[in-house]
């Protein structure tokens, strides 16, 4: 880790000198919002170079930091708007009131938070106090995509401050459970200013990444109290999970990927496992349940359909509830309001 750290340091300050001096003189143009695309232009050129550069150093060493770093942005903005929310640390253990987004139940499996302390340090050090944990985040979760394709998948427009809530129940009440069914998953979505499309599309995220075998062991061993396997999961299928996932496990932490073998990649692989009946979660399988959510899962199959929207989404999903201009902070501790 140390070692690691070090040299990591080493080449970021050499790429700092550089992209420093060649990033001077971009503009930044207004999007619809209040977001700016290059926000840091001429507070902070190099931000976005460096934000990269780690992400890229990352996952190279650590593949699963991208699915990590995907689900953390999905659940920062979902909850609180996109403000980095989800990186704070609680203060005060003493009553279940004051528990913060990570005590949550959706909380599980989070993770890539000593990454984006990295990062932030990074920054910090180049130019303090300037650019925020939320834009950190949004930046880093579109490179760590990005990285295997060689070029941005989707435009990060910046300008996000950081809020100073967080709040365990808020988490609970605004992200969906895995075992939602259509109509509520669109409602969480539409709460949330995205649509059927934006829900299948991002729904897409569940290409990379793992669950735990206690999330879906309902679907395997006692759906609806019934004692038996949910019906709509594809029964060998069923059998294959039920193996890594026996209903006896006391290993609260085995898991299993959601998109069998293509896990580390960011593919279209999700909507073919979809389409067989093999989503891993009812929020994965309900989308076969409307004719207009089967019709994107179709055209998703085709790369090229799916990163274009993925992409779009992603932004639309970036812009949730966004703190700009003076509200909130730029913390100087992703974990800590200043
Ligand atoms: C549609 C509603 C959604 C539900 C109900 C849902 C639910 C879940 C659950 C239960 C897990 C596994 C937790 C565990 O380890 O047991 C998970 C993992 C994950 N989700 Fe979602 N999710 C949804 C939407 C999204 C969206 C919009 C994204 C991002 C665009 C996303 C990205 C991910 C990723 C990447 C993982 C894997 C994390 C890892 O490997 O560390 N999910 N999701
Ligand atoms: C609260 O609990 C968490 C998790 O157990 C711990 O990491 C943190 O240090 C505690 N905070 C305080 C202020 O006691
Ligand atoms: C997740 O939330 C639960 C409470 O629902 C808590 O017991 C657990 O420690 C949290 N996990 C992490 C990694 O913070
Ligand atoms: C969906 O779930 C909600 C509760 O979350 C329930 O009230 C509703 O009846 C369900 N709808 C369908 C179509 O099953
Ligand atoms: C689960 O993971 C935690 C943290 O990584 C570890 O402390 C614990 O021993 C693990 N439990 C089992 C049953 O492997």
């Amino acid at each position: 880790m140390e070692s690691r750290g070090s040299r990591n340091g080493d080449l970021i300050m050499g790429f700092v000198v550089v992209f420093a001096v060649l990033l001077m003189g971009s503009t930044g143009s207004v999007t619809a919002s209040d977001l700016k695309i290059d926000f840091y232009a001429q507070t902070c050129p190099a931000a976005e170079v460096l934000i990269k550069y780690i992400t890229y150093v990352n996952v190279l060493e650590n593949p699963s930091l991208s699915a990590k770093l995907l689900r953390m942005h999905f659940h920062d903005c979902f909850v609180e708007g996109c403000d980095a929310s989800v990186l704070l640390d609680p203060v005060d253990n003493s009553t279940t009131a004051t528990q913060v987004e990570k005590q949550a139940r959706p909380n599980l499996t989070l993770g890539g938070f000593d990454f984006i302390d990295q990062a932030k340090q990074l920054l910090e050090t180049v130019c303090p106090r300037i650019v925020s944990c939320a834009d950190i985040v949004a930046l880093a979760t579109r490179d760590a995509i990005s990285y295997k394709f060689g070029r941005e998948m989707w435009q990060v427009p910046t300008g996000r401050r950081d809020g100073k809530v967080s709040l365990a129940s808020n988490a609970i009440a605004n992200l969906p459970p895995p075992f939602f069914n259509l109509t509520a998953l669109r409602q969480s979505f539409s709460d949330k200013g995205l649509n059927l499309i934006d829900l299948v599309a991002l729904s897409g995220g569940h290409t990379i990444g793992v669950s735990h075998c206690k999330t879906f062991l309902n679907r395997l061993y006692n759906f609806g109290g019934t004692g038996k396997a949910d019906p709509t999961l594809e029964p060998s299928y069923a059998d294959v999970l039920k193996k890594s996932c026996p209903a006896t496990t006391t290993d609260n932490n085995k898991t299993v990927e959601m998109d069998p073998s293509s896990s580390f990649s960011f593919d279209t692989h999700y909507f073919t496992t979809v389409l067989k009946k093999k989503g891993l979660f009812t929020s994965d399988a309900v989308l076969l349940d409307d004719p207009a959510a089967v019709a994107a899962i179709e055209r998703f199959r085709d790369s090229d359909n799916f990163y274009k929207q993925f992409g779009k989404s992603m932004e639309k999903m970036g812009g949730i509830g966004v703190l700009t201009g003076t509200d909130g902070q730029i913390r100087r501790n992703c974990r800590l309001v200043n």
